[in-house]
């Protein structure tokens, strides 16, 4: 999010414009009918938002939802880990770009190192959590030189860092393909230090390739959305804070559920709507741009941006 744009006295949407806690319940009751079965709340900065454990703890009971995940910048976590545990959140994925603080603060835009999102980990670590994982973004001549600190960092903790390709994203992060620091050179580099080895999926479509350390201290994945694109293998429906439904993290909008949802649509008329989006998707954004060797990152003003949709 740019600062220059979204400085400390940004005004964001009004509260009446976004879902109630409610409103996002319902939904998720009309995707487990149409299939859905893992719930991951992101953002934004899912943490800003007042009371999330509330939402955690009615998306958790729903019958057909087996796991809830969070997103998060990690800078509020060390105060929510135990509300968000107790409501019943199981798995936790934490960005951190570089372990490095000057190049931490780089690539947030914030003064702050990553003293916050470190303790916010280590506390959530110790409350047990099934899961977290650590989120790369790797970007060539930014944090490259970083990649294997941070993977040391977490070596042996049962935290796995992801490192995940800079993505064209929106219109405002000023991408370019040669900033792009693909994942066969991430595995290049941390493996002349902690020889890896790949290891098989957990299951069909995880979006990340995993390997673990030979010497059993742990493992890392590396999402290579840019290399090689897995848009064949997509099955992520993204609802926005404004209640659109996006099919595609590239897409240039979305269908409206709220409007009609507050218009007193049933559950069967909202259900129709969601199933004619999925079903009608044709969405293969990073396999076409993959495909166009001439291509450059458009600057269509109206493609959605990475802090609305949440990755
Ligand atoms: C957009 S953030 C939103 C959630 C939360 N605020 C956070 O920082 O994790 C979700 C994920 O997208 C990733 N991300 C952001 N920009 C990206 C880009 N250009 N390419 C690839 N991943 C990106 C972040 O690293 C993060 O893991």
């Amino acid at each position: 999010m740019p600062a220059e744009v979204y400085g400390e006295k940004y005004e964001f949407l009004p509260r009446p414009h976004i879902l109630s806690f409610e409103e996002i319940e319902r939904l998720t009751r009309l995707f487990v009918r149409i299939g859905v079965s893992k719930v991951r709340i992101t953002g934004g900065e899912p943490l800003v938002r007042a009371n999330l454990p509330d939402l955690v703890s009615k998306l958790c009971v729903i019958d057909g939802i087996n796991d809830v995940a969070l997103t998060t910048n990690g800078y509020l976590l060390e105060n929510n880990a135990q509300q968000l545990k107790d409501a019943g959140l199981n798995r936790l994925t934490v960005s951190l770009d570089s372990i490095d603080p000057d190049v931490f603060k780089e690539m947030s835009g914030r003064p702050q190192g990553p003293t916050n999102t470190l303790a916010g980990i280590k506390t959530a670590a110790s409350l047990g959590f099934k899961q977290i994982k650590i989120n790369v973004v790797v970007q060539r001549g930014v944090n490259e030189h970083t990649l294997v600190d941070t993977a040391r960092y977490f070596k042996g903790t049962g935290a796995i860092v992801r490192f995940i390709e800079f993505m064209d994203v929106g219109t405002k992060n000023g991408w370019e393909l040669s900033q792009v620091f693909t994942s066969d050179e991430v595995i290049q580099a941390i493996n002349t230090e902690f020889p890896l080895e790949p290891i098989e999926p957990n299951y069909k479509g995880e979006v990340a390739s995993r390997y673990r350390y030979v010497d059993g201290s742990g493992e890392i994945g590396v999402i290579s959305s840019v290399s090689k694109p897995f848009c064949g293998d997509c099955t992520r429906a993204r609802l926005s804070t404004d209640g659109k439904l996006i099919t595609c993290l590239f897409a240039s909008g979305g269908t409206d559920l709220k409007t009609p949802m507050r218009s007193g649509a049933t559950d069967a008329e909202l259900a129709a709507i969601i199933n004619k989006v999925w079903t009608g998707r044709n969405d293969r954004y990073s396999e076409l741009r993959s495909n166009d060797t001439e291509f450059e990152n458009d600057s269509d003003d109206s493609k959605v941006e990475m802090y609305y949709i949440g990755g």
